[in-house]
C-alpha cells in the first residue's frame, strides 16, 4: 500500500528545515476530493484544526507543532528570548483550538520546552531547533504507530473481521494510524482481515475517512450505520473492536469519539474483546480519571445541517458532545507503542510511561 501523507513538512531548502510550510490533506473534503491544505499561517493553522480539516490527536498535535515553527520563522525578534516568547504566544494561541485531546497540549509544551531551553540562541538558530522538534513529533509518531501496528496485529488472526469507530487511521496520525495500524500490519503479514465500520454521526469520520482509507489499501470494509452496531454484535460478525483515543486517563478511562462509550456497553454485553489503541502521547497521568476529561462540544449545524442539508427543524435545541469517556472496566486492554496493558491500568499506564516521574513531570506541565 502507498499510504497517503497525512501532514508533512516541506522545507523551501533541503539544507535547512526553516523556511518551510506545512502541507496537510483537507479531511473535510474526503472522500470526494482529496486536496492539500497548504500553509505558512498561524491562524490558517488554527482554523484547520478547529473545522477538522486536520483531525485525530496524533495529527492535531503534529499540525499545533508545526504551527508554531511556522509562525515564528519570519519573526524579527532582536534575539532568542524575544522569539521564544513569540514562540509561546503562538502555542498559546493554538492550545485554544480544540480541548479533548491531549496530544495537542503534549505536542505545544515541547515545543515550549525547546523554545524555553534554547533561548539563549541567536534567533535563526532557534527557528531551526523549533522545526528540527515539530519534525520530530511527526517522525516518532510514525514510529509509534508502527510499534503499535505490531503489537495489535499480533493480536489478529487470518479471516478475523474488526469493528472500528471513528478514524483512528493513517489520516488520523503522521502514518499507519492507532486502531488501523493493526490492520495493516496484519495484511503486511498476508493476514486477511476484514473491517466492519461504523459511519459516526455526525462528521461521518467513519464513512469518509475510515472505509476511504481501508479501501485504498485494499483491506474488505463495511460501512454501517451506528444504530446496527448492537445487531452486527448479535449476528456474530465481529471478532474484536479497535478504537483510537483522545486522551486516557490515570485510571484507564478514555475518551474517544462520541459514540465509542456505546460500542463498548455493546462489546461487553456480547463478550467480544474491546481495544483501545494510542501512542503514550495521548496518556494524561495528571487526571485521576475520565471525569476530569474535558469533553469539546460542536455546534447544532453538524447535526441539524449536517453537509448542508437541513434534517432536523431549524432552532430545535441540540446537544453535541463530540467525545464521550468509555470506563476502563469496559477495555479489554490498552495497545500503545510499548506493547499490551492490562488491567489494572492505573499500574500498567503508569509503568509503561517509567513511573511516578514521568507523571509528576506531566502534571507540571500540561494544560487541560
Ligand atoms: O473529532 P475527531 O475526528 O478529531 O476525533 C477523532 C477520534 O476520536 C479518534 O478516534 C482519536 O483522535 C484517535 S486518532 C488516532
Amino acid at each position: 500500500m502507498k499510504p497517503v501523507r497525512t501532514i508533512e513538512w516541506i522545507a523551501d531548502h533541503p539544507d535547512s528545515p526553516v523556511p518551510g510550510h506545512i502541507r496537510m490533506v483537507d479531511q473535510t473534503l474526503l472522500p470526494n476530493e482529496l486536496v492539500y491544505l497548504e500553509t505558512r499561517e498561524l491562524r490558517e493553522v488554527w482554523t484547520a484544526i478547529k473545522t477538522l480539516q486536520v483531525r485525530g490527536a496524533p495529527a492535531i498535535g503534529i499540525a499545533a507543532a508545526m504551527g508554531v515553527a511556522t509562525a515564528v520563522q519570519d519573526s524579527r525578534a532582536a534575539d532568542g528570548r524575544a522569539l521564544a516568547v513569540e514562540a509561546g504566544q503562538a502555542a498559546d494561541y493554538l492550545a485554544t483550538s480544540r480541548p479533548t485531546a491531549v496530544n495537542l497540549f503534549w505536542a505545544l509544551d515541547r515545543m515550549r520546552t525547546v523554545a524555553a531551553h534554547e533561548s539563549g540562541r541567536d534567533p535563526e538558530t532557534l527557528k531551526r531547533l523549533l522545526a528540527r522538534e515539530a519534525i520530530r513529533i511527526w517522525e516518532e509518531d510514525i514510529a509509534m504507530s508502527r510499534a503499535i501496528g505490531m503489537h495489535g496485529a499480533a493480536l489478529l488472526k487470518d479471516g478475523q473481521t474488526v469493528l472500528t469507530h471513528c478514524n483512528a487511521g493513517g489520516l488520523a496520525t503522521a502514518q499507519y494510524g492507532t486502531a488501523l495500524a493493526p490492520i495493516y500490519v496484519a495484511q503486511e503479514q498476508a493476514k486477511r482481515i476484514r473491517v466492519y465500520v461504523d459511519e459516526t454521526r455526525p462528521l461521518l469520520q467513519g464513512a469518509r475517512l475510515t472505509a476511504w482509507e481501508l479501501m485504498q489499501a485494499g483491506i474488505e470494509t463495511t460501512l454501517i450505520c451506528d444504530n446496527m452496531a448492537a445487531q452486527v454484535l448479535k449476528e456474530g460478525k465481529i471478532n474484536l473492536v479497535m478504537v483510537g483515543a483522545d486522551r486516557i486517563a490515570a485510571n484507564g478511562d478514555t475518551a474517544n469519539k462520541i459514540g465509542t462509550y456505546g460500542v463498548a456497553v455493546l462489546a461487553h454485553a456480547h463478550g467480544i474483546p474491546f481495544y483501545v489503541l494510542a501512542p503514550s502521547s495521548t496518556f494524561d497521568l495528571t487526571l485521576a480519571s475520565g471525569g476530569e476529561i474535558p469533553i469539546e462540544e460542536r455546534g447544532a449545524d453538524e447535526i441539524t445541517r449536517g453537509f448542508g442539508r437541513q434534517t432536523a427543524p431549524v432552532n430545535v435545541k441540540v446537544y453535541s458532545p463530540a467525545f464521550d469517556v468509555t470506563p476502563a472496566r469496559l477495555i479489554t486492554a490498552i495497545i500503545c507503542e510499548k506493547g499490551v496493558l492490562q488491567p489494572p491500568f492505573d499500574q500498567t499506564l503508569k509503568q509503561a510511561v517509567g513511573g511516578g516521574e514521568r507523571a509528576r513531570d506531566d502534571r507540571e506541565s500540561k494544560q487541560h
